[in-house]
């Protein structure tokens, strides 16, 4: 998603810096905008280091204009994020000026806007700040009540600027809200009323000993947004999930298992009556022959020890070798060569669909796809393709979704 980061003058600027690589980091692009008074408190160069991109913060710089003028720059967010807002900023806002490029901006655009207000506790509780709240309030401004606390001015009390956590979580809540009510939604959600989806997510844990296990770096993030996503849209949702630590989404009917085995019994005594099948989970292929009931230990004479593995049943495949099988997808996270393996599996494992990914190191040394709130999937069918640009897992899923439906309604014709 598109935002558009305005940061206005106070010591809670240097928080916003977080705030930009919380986003960055979620896959979002970053355009920040500064006031004059934000200036004083922090360099330009760090946003941009950050974002990625040019600082914005000047309503007549032709250089800056040339690029992108602040009419396109009004419409080009998908949410508008002003943090920290300060008293002035309000106040501004609430008069409807238009004297610098923030306040033009706001002016000109019709896309959701987050205050995240920071100031010392008097100025805070001052009724005029107080009116001007109200009154943004009741032209559809959110604004985030500032927190609690001990303030930079030695003052204790109501005024601090929320966490950068607490904004960046808002801020998606907010996205998601006006995503929703946009037509696109609104069809995809009455394409998925009522279908039922099966969902696998997560790792598998395979027994070595009673305490130990051979697994993977699965964190079943991927596999949950999918059926958080789903069940929003209307869809019946079950969940089987290895060994992860999430919450259930909303709606959702999770069964928890552990080894591939528990989660291929699972698998089949649910795959039947479901209009789809997401094979989500990084299931082993192998599994330890025979698990010991007691705690293997140290032989003192022996520098090696051999572990013998068995083939997992490929629950995926299995599914999709049934007789009134629901429509399968299969994910293929591959280190290297992804397009070719994907399209490989989706031909050996006779599946309708796969989303491929890169996982591993990165070239700069970040881990790929694996327990990042990112992704970037391609979506491979036997007659289609479609790379999605990276974004917050949440986003890959409401794509795939919507990718799937095309599909599902292009077969059933
Ligand atoms: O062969 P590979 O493990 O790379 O294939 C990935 C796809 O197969 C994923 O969708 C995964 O969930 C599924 N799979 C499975 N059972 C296995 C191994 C993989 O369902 N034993």
């Amino acid at each position: 998603m598109k935002i558009l980061l305005a940061v206005t003058g106070g010591i809670a600027a240097y928080k916003s810096l977080e705030l930009t690589r919380l986003f960055i980091k979620g896959g979002h692009e970053v355009q920040v905008v500064m006031t004059a008074g934000a200036k004083e408190f922090i360099q330009p160069l760090s946003f941009q280091a950050l974002s990625g991109k040019p600082v914005r913060d000047s309503l007549f710089d032709q250089n800056q204009e040339a690029g992108m003028g602040h009419i396109e720059l009004a419409r080009w967010p998908d949410m508008i994020v002003i943090a920290p807002c300060s008293a002035e900023t309000l106040a501004k806002l609430r008069m409807g000026r238009a004297d610098d490029l923030l306040t033009t901006l706001v002016l000109a655009t019709d896309k959701p806007i987050l205050l995240a207000p920071a100031m010392n506790r008097l100025m805070w509780s001052n009724a005029a700040t107080q009116e001007n709240v109200a009154v943004l309030t009741q032209r559809g401004f959110e604004v985030l009540a500032p927190a609690s606390g001990e303030q930079a001015c030695g003052e204790v009390g109501e005024g601090r600027m929320p966490e950068p956590q607490d904004i960046f979580h808002k801020t998606l809540e907010n996205l998601e809200k006006h995503a929703k009510n946009n037509q696109a939604w609104l069809n995809l959600a009455a394409f998925w009323a009522g279908k039922s989806i099966l969902i696998t997510a997560g790792p598998t844990f395979e027994a070595i000993d009673p305490v130990r296990f051979i697994g993977n770096r699965s964190s079943g993030k991927m596999g949950f947004a999918i059926a958080q996503v789903a069940a929003e849209l209307g869809a019946k949702v079950t969940l089987i999930a290895g060994p992860v630590h999430l919450p259930t989404p909303k709606s959702v009917m999770r069964l928890d298992v552990e080894s591939a085995e528990q989660m291929f019994n699972a698998v089949q005594a649910h795959y039947q009556k479901q209009d789809v099948f997401i094979s989500a989970a990084a299931v082993a292929d192998f599994r330890v022959a025979l698990p010991v009931q007691q705690k293997l230990k140290k032989q003192p004479d022996s520098d090696s020890m051999t572990l013998e593995l068995v083939k997992n049943p490929d629950i995926v495949a299995w599914v999709a070798s049934q007789e009134n099988k629901p429509f399968v997808v299969g994910f293929a996270a591959e280190t290297q060569n992804v397009l070719a393996y994907a399209q490989d599996k989706l031909v050996r494992k006779n599946l309708d669909m796969i989303c491929a990914n890169k996982v591993g190191q990165a070239d700069n040394g970040q881990l790929l796809g694996f327990n990042q709130d990112s992704n970037a999937l391609t979506l491979i069918t036997k007659d289609r393709h479609l790379a999605l640009p990276e974004s917050a897992k949440s986003l890959q899923a409401l794509a795939l979704l919507e990718f799937l439906s095309e599909q599902l309604s292009f077969e059933s014709v």
